[in-house]
């Protein structure tokens, strides 16, 4: 079996690409190469393309032919939610026209099964400890309304034309399955604390007087390995008949705060990461956890590793 992995290239999609590669699938790697690494897709082959220009169905169209391609895996897309604030056209062209092109050449090719990379994003600011994906959804930033939007495109497109599908929503991503994938952009919490770690900076603590047990912000971080096998699982799942489309999300159920962070973290560097607080970041959820229930019933699916897993996994090991 051939599955195409969008944004391939990139920090999660690199590891989906490798993962399925490790279970016999062939891989077609597709990115714009804007921000992903050639290195981590040096095994596959490539179609290096932006999907939302025009000409991009025709060259799926194509390449879906060449290399009979039978399954997708859409990561591909624009993620900082600052930047989508400020260019929110940008990210709806590049996230969603973008998947109505990756559909419209699914549809032609006759390519029925597909897994949309959704975010925990698409919930905006649930004032519940675990949020399921029966929830009503109210992102409050363009990157998450491209991502709602984008479920609800692959929900049209899969009443309409048969199109099995299930959209995974990540909850915080984090580690590395091996070093050459690791994240190289400094974005988030775990590789942000790791970079004022090298630059001897303390950590810093984006508010800590939140309604939470420890008063920084909670969140569900999920190893990317972990999260790979979720989409290994998924596509199996889209294998069998008659599956109706699904939204699950991806996270432990647990829910971890900064501080918790900063600790794991410091047990994993094996010294203790000073911290500094720091005024409130405009957005953030007090605490954002998934519920996992459903994934668990539909995939069979649960996250193996745990947050010491996380930081161990993102530390080189010490001498
Ligand atoms: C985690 C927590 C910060 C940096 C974002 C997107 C979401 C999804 C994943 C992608 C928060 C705190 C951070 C620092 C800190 N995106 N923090 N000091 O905001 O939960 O989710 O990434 O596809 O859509 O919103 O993740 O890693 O930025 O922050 O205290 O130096 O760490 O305030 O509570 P977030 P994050």
């Amino acid at each position: 079996m051939t599955v195409a992995v969008t944004g391939a290239a990139g920090y999660i999609g690199s590891h989906v690409a490798h993962l399925l590669a490790e279970t016999g699938v062939h891989v077609l790697a597709v990115d714009d190469m804007s921000s992903g690494v050639g290195s981590r897709i040096d095994a596959f082959p490539l179609v290096e393309l932006d999907l939302a220009r025009d000409e991009a169905p025709g060259v799926l169209r194509a390449a879906f032919a060449q290399h009979q391609v039978q399954a997708v895996v859409h990561l591909a897309a624009r993620k900082a939610v600052g930047e989508s604030v400020e260019q929110p056209t940008r990210y709806y062209h590049q996230n969603v026209a973008g998947l109505a092109n990756l559909l419209t050449a699914m549809q032609s090719s006759g390519v029925d099964r597909l897994v949309f990379s959704s975010s925990a994003a698409a919930y905006g600011m649930p004032d519940v400890d675990v949020v399921d994906e029966a929830m009503a959804c109210a992102p409050i930033n363009p990157y998450g309304e491209t991502k709602l939007v984008g479920e609800w495109l692959v929900r049209a497109a899969a009443r309409a034309t048969g199109l099995r599908a299930v959209s995974l929503r990540y909850f915080n991503v984090a580690g590395t399955g091996r070093p050459e994938l690791a994240d190289t952009s400094v974005a988030n919490l775990v590789p942000i604390l790791l970079a004022r770690v090298a630059e001897g900076l303390p950590a810093a603590v984006f508010g800590d007087d939140y309604p939470t047990p420890d008063g920084t912000c909670v969140r569900d971080y999920v190893h990317v390995a972990d999260l790979a096998d979720a989409h290994v699982a998924a596509l199996g799942y889209l294998e069998q008949d008659d599956r109706p489309y699904d939204v699950l999300n991806v996270g432990t159920g647990h829910g971890a705060s900064v501080l918790d962070v900063v600790a794991s973290l410091s047990r994993a560097l094996g010294h203790p990461v000073p911290t500094v607080v720091e005024p409130r970041r405009a957005g953030d959820p007090p605490r954002l956890v998934a519920s996992v229930e459903r994934i668990s019933e539909v995939l069979g699916w649960r996250a193996a590793r745990d947050l010491d897993d996380i930081c161990a996994s993102v530390v080189p090991a010490r001498a």
